[in-house]
């Protein structure tokens, strides 16, 4: 059992964190000149995979709070013939969206209509503020056509490396590529896991993490409605840890970037979700950060930054 799925102990390959197993995938199914399907906005380590393995990428709008829109995927599908579909379907990375259990079935039965592979990175399912976990698309899927990739570096310990991908039809393929690269993931870092799991407290690590990041996303919100200049919008995400923030009409987020940096504050700016540098007034924050005064005090420097680029 994984993630909510039954799956085989033979369909599963452990990998060298999330990101290699989105990068084997990736490999398993496409060729240099191929197009991959990716939402928009998009994880950038996305856009730097499809860079690097010389792909093209066709970006479908995704809304921020119910995910990618099916129709346009659907005309992309039909127009642009992609090999492979790159998406995350709980908490996406920047937007924090979650697509309903009606909607995954949908996007299965859509990529499953035009066979096409699904990428799923599913690495914040854990991190849900709701009652249960939401499942995967890759529940969804009847063909083996869903490779469901996660880690253990949201939820746990982003230092052990340790990740895997459940393969569905593509095994044979994806351990091939994982033995020519690199060959194994780390032993003792499986077996620090591993252990550290029969142990049993790894559900109330969970249960804690998930409620000290619903209590820092309220801090967030509260603090970006106090301090952020009118014009500004956001969603509530139901779980992981970003807020996707839309700036006044006119701010650039690069700019707001920039300032923050000199103020030792990190955020992320909306272009370096999109490969066509778009999300211009757009900003993700992180709110892993345990709330104090320094967070607080942070805020409503970026709120004042950002309210003297308002042209
Ligand atoms: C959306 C998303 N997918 C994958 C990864 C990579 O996960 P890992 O550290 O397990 O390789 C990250 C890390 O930032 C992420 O945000």
């Amino acid at each position: 059992m994984i993630d909510g799925l039954h799956i085989a102990t033979d369909e599963i390959v452990i990998t060298n964190g999330a990101l290699e197993a989105l990068n084997l995938c990736l490999m398993a199914v496409t060729r240099p000149g191929d197009t991959v399907l990716i939402e928009s906005p998009t994880f950038y380590a996305a856009l730097q995979s499809i860079e690097r393995m010389g792909l093209r990428t066709v970006e479908v709008p995704s809304h921020p709070r119910d995910g990618i829109d099916l129709n346009a995927m659907e005309w992309a599908l039909e127009r642009h013939k992609p090999k492979a579909c790159w998406l995350m379907t709980n908490f996406q990375n920047p937007l924090g969206s979650l697509l309903s259990d009606d909607k995954k079935k949908a996007l299965v039965t859509l990529l499953t209509k035009h066979q096409v592979p699904l990428i799923e990175d599913d690495v914040y399912g854990e991190l849900y503020f709701g009652d249960k976990r939401p499942i995967p698309a890759k529940a969804f899927d009847t063909e083996g056509l869903v490779m469901h990739c996660s880690s253990f570096s949201k939820c746990l310990a982003p230092g052990y490396r340790v990740g895997w991908v459940a393969t569905g039809r593509y095994s044979k393929v994806i351990e091939r590529l994982k033995l020519t690269t690199t060959l194994s993931a780390s032993v003792p870092a499986q077996v620090a896991l591993a252990k550290y799991l029969q142990k049993g407290g790894y559900d109330k690590h969970l249960r804690n993490l998930r409620h000290t990041l619903l209590v820092n996303q309220i801090k967030f919100i509260e603090a970006i409605e106090r301090y952020f200049p009118e014009g500004t919008r956001l969603t509530t995400p139901q779980g992981g840890y970003f807020l996707w923030v839309k700036l006044p009409d006119g701010v650039n987020a690069l700019e707001i970037h920039r300032m923050a940096l000199a103020n030792g504050i990190s955020i992320a700016p909306g272009p370096i979700f999109s490969a066509q540098r778009g999300f211009t007034d757009y900003i993700r924050l992180n709110y892993g950060h345990i709330w104090d005064a320094r967070i607080e005090a942070s805020i409503a420097t970026l709120g004042a930054i950002v309210k003297d680029l308002i042209p």
